[in-house]
């Protein structure tokens, strides 16, 4: 088989003959092969062995036939360079015991060291590189999801802390901004000279925040990261998590190629609130993956039409996998969405040359 460049040509908006997909969190617990693997070793130790990585990175790949792969990792991951302990607890998420609280707190963090500290993430990328023959797609955490962790300690559903600081101590909350920005263009820098094919910022939770806030306290980092990446060739996804159809409008200053949308907005109102400057990514409810085949399929089509409107499409889920997800209706989707998408955008060619 050659190099499949799809989901690069569509981040790019050129034309492709079907839509390319993969998945949030498509390596992990749904999937069987992956729990066999969990039985012996914790996320960081599948992250410390780069073969074993790699592996994990290549099994959703060949098992659902997708169209890029996404680097196993977590976001926590850099963290540890930049000084601080954590933990990734089962059924919980990452867990910090010394959360970041203070000025002094913030001024401890040191600067990433990727080579000296996360050289088991660039050797995982330099042998997906030799072997895939899809795109490899990295990522990092977003400084505000990052600090979210950093600062309640442990996932939350209010950020009541995360919000404290930033509303109460605005000169240690851009420090932190700061800092962590740092980190992210550092980190997406090497995985990129090692070899990665383009990267995804997850901001997950940055929705927590109104537009105003979102622009006050969090837009000039990200901005920032992708200003100072912007003389990478590779396409560069910025992620802004779940709940964040109201902060599509504010983005178009970012230098992204692609938004990722959650599934709370159409493909077309997504487009419309963006601007229409960015290629878009999204965004199937993953709880869709719920319901009996027939029901999949028909809002995988509506996606799908709206997503071919206009170039640059790449389907996906509107946030990532769920541990109960069947992985046979995943791979009847993924299927789905290659045999439906190559023939509606046939007929779409067949129409548009017709009106010429
Ligand atoms: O997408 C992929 O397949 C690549 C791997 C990946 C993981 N984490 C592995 C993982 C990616 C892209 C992430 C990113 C990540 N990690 C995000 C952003 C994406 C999102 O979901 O919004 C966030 C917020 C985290 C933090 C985190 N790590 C959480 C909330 C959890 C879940 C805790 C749980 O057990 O339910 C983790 C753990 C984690 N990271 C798992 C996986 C496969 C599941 C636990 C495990 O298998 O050990």
């Amino acid at each position: 088989m050659s190099y499949n460049d799809l989901f690069i040509r569509a981040c790019r908006k050129e034309s492709v003959d079907r839509v390319p997909v993969w998945y949030m969190r498509q390596a992990g617990r749904y999937d069987p092969d992956y729990r066999k693997i969990k039985e012996k070793y914790s996320l960081l130790e599948i992250c410390r062995q780069p073969e074993l990585a790699a592996e994990v990175t290549l099994q959703p790949v060949k098992r659902l036939g997708v169209d890029a792969a996404i680097l196993y990792s977590d976001i926590m991951n850099p963290v540890a360079s930049i000084g601080i302990d954590f933990d990734i607890v089962p059924n919980v998420g990452p867990v910090i015991d010394n959360p970041i609280r203070s000025a002094g707190d913030v001024e401890r963090l040191k600067p990433i060291d990727v080579e000296g500290d996360l050289s088991h993430v660039l050797e995982t990328i330099r042998i997906l590189d030799r072997e895939l023959e899809v795109p490899l797609i990295t990522f990092a955490g977003a400084p505000f999801t990052i600090a979210s962790y950093l600062i309640e300690g442990r996932p939350s559903k209010s950020y009541i802390k995360t919000k404290t600081l930033m509303y109460s101590e605005p000169a240690i909350w851009y420090q932190l901004m700061d800092k962590l920005g740092d980190m992210v263009i550092t980190y997406l820098r090497a995985h990129m000279a090692a070899g990665g094919k383009a990267f995804q910022l997850f901001d997950s939770w940055v929705g927590a925040l109104s537009p105003n806030d979102f622009k006050r306290y969090v837009l000039p980092t990200i901005e920032r990261i992708f200003d100072e990446l912007s003389d990478l060739p590779q396409p560069k996804i910025y992620f802004p998590g779940v709940a964040s159809g109201e902060l599509l409008p504010v983005l178009g200053s970012i230098k992204a190629d692609v938004i990722g949308l959650d599934w709370r907005v159409s493909i077309a109102e997504g487009r419309r609130r963006l601007g229409g400057a960015f290629a878009v990514q999204g965004n199937l409810d993953p709880y869709v993956l719920t319901a009996p085949m027939d029901v999949i399929e028909a809002y995988a089509r509506d996606i799908i039409n709206d997503g071919i409107k206009e170039p640059g499409y790449i389907f996906n889920l509107g946030h990532g996998l769920f541990p109960e997800a069947s992985p046979d209706k995943l791979l009847g989707l993924t299927e789905f969405i290659h045999r439906y998408s190559e023939e509606a955008i046939a007929r779409l060619g067949r129409k548009e040359s017709h009106h010429v």
